[in-house]
C-alpha cells in the first residue's frame, strides 16, 4: 500500500517536471502603472510633487464629478484612528475651518439611506478626490461639457431650420 502511494507520487512529480520544462520562457511582465518592475519587488515611487495649492476652488467638468483638491495634502493622515480632511470638512467643523463641508451624498450608506455620520463608503477621501499638480498633459484632452453639447445642438438645429425647405 505505502509503496503504491510512493509510486503514485513519484510518477506525479516525473509528469509536473515534463510539463514544466514544455512550458515557453515566461515573458518579462510590464504593468502599465507599475512598468517592468516584478511584482514581488517594490517600485521606486516618483519624487513628490508640488502640489497646486492656490486654495481656487475648480469647475466641476460634470455635476457628479468629486471637484478637485485646491490645496496640498501632504501628510495627511487618513485611518482608523483619525481622519485629517474631516478635520476640518466636517459639518461641524467648517465654521472654523472654513471648508466645503462634505455633502450629503457622502453620509449615505449603499441603499440611499442617510445616516448620522460619514459613511465608510466616503471615509477614504482620496479614492475619489486628488490635488492637482502643475504638469502638462501627456496626451490632449477632447472633453466637452454638456452645455458645449447642448450649444452646439442648438446652434444644428437652427441652422437645418434655415436650410430651404424640398
Ligand atoms: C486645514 C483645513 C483643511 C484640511 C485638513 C483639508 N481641507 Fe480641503 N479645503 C479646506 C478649505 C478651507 C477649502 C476651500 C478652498 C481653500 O481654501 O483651499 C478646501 C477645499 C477642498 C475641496 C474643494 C471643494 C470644492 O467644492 O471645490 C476638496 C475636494 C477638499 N478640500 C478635499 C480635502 C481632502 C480630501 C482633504 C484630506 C486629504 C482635505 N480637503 C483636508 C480646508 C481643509
Ligand atoms: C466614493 C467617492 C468619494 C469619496 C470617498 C469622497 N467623496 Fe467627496 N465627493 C464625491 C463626489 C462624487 C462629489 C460631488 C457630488 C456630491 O456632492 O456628491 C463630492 C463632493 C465633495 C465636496 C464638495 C461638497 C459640495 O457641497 O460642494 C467636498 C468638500 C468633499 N466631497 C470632500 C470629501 C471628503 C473630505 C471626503 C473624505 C471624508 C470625501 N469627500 C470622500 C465623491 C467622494
Amino acid at each position: 500500500m505505502n509503496i503504491l502511494r510512493h509510486l503514485t507520487l513519484l510518477l506525479c512529480l516525473c509528469a509536473g517536471l515534463a510539463s514544466a520544462q514544455q512550458q515557453p520562457p515566461a515573458r518579462s511582465f510590464t504593468d502599465a502603472a507599475r512598468g517592468p518592475t516584478p511584482i514581488t519587488e517594490s517600485t521606486k515611487p516618483p519624487p513628490l510633487a508640488n502640489a497646486i495649492n492656490d486654495d481656487v476652488r475648480r469647475t466641476r467638468n460634470y455635476a457628479m464629478q468629486p471637484p478637485t483638491i485646491p490645496h496640498r495634502v501632504d501628510g495627511y493622515q487618513i485611518d482608523k484612528n483619525f481622519n485629517k480632511c474631516l478635520d476640518c470638512h466636517a459639518r461641524a467643523r467648517t465654521e472654523t475651518s472654513q471648508a466645503v463641508p462634505v455633502s450629503i451624498t457622502h453620509y449615505m450608506d449603499r441603499d440611499g439611506r442617510v445616516l448620522g455620520q460619514v459613511s465608510t463608503r466616503r471615509y477614504f477621501c482620496m479614492q475619489c478626490h486628488v490635488a492637482q499638480d502643475a504638469a502638462r498633459p501627456l496626451v490632449n484632452n477632447t472633453f466637452q461639457d454638456v452645455d458645449t453639447v447642448i450649444q452646439q445642438s442648438l446652434k444644428k438645429s437652427q441652422s437645418a431650420d434655415k436650410a430651404p425647405k424640398k
